[in-house]
């Protein structure tokens, strides 16, 4: 079995949590070989040609994908399983979850028709009490008065690693 990629980009925090869990899984249930990267300015993109699973996360702000996650989805990808997630705050609310997958997730995988994912997750995320209260948190809480700064859900997160390490470890 080939190596493992979980890349990601964050900024508070709750998408390398996230990237984190889902690399513990993937090691300890289904023994496979992990790297995380954590993408960030300067730093090189990891050798897609390197790894058999490659998973991309990004925090979401503004409603955009951090640079550097988004830039990595140019790549050539062809013949590895590749897996997608976002951490957004919109994406921890039930009432805005499928608006949050739409715009966060969907259409921006849609730009990059060469990627054809296994898998896509939106989940939910954090904003830290030193931000709050944040314009954009104002904002949420005004379109959606149960708004909460920390949607974040592990127990999620590890159900979708369990699915990620079977469809990893299985052909086809
Ligand atoms: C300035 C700001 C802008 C944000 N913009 C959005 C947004 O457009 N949509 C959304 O769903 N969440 C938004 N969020 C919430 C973040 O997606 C959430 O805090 C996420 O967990 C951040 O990921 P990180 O902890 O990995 O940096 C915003 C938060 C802040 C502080």
């Amino acid at each position: 079995m080939g190596k493992t990629l979980v890349s990601y980009q964050t900024l508070y925090g709750s998408t390398k949590e996230a990237a984190s869990l889902i690399s513990e899984v993937l090691e300890n249930d289904y023994n496979l070989e992990v790297d995380l990267h954590r993408f960030e300015e300067k730093k090189e993109h990891p050798d897609p040609s390197k790894y058999e699973n490659i998973i991309i996360g990004s925090c979401i702000f503004h409603g955009k994908w951090g640079n550097n996650a988004e830039t990595f989805l140019k790549e050539d990808f062809q013949g590895k399983k590749i897996a997608i997630f976002i951490c957004a705050g919109f994406a921890g609310e039930k009432k805005l979850y499928k608006q949050a997958y739409k715009t966060f997730l969907k259409e921006v995988v849609d730009k990059y028709p060469h990627i054809k994912p296994i898998s896509m997750k939106a989940f939910g995320g954090r904003v830290p009490k030193s931000k709050l209260p944040h314009i954009w948190f104002l904002r949420a809480s005004k379109k959606l008065p149960s708004f909460r700064s920390d949607n974040r859900n592990l127990e999620d997160v590890k159900n979708w690693a369990v699915e990620l390490g079977k469809k990893f470890t299985t052909n086809g």
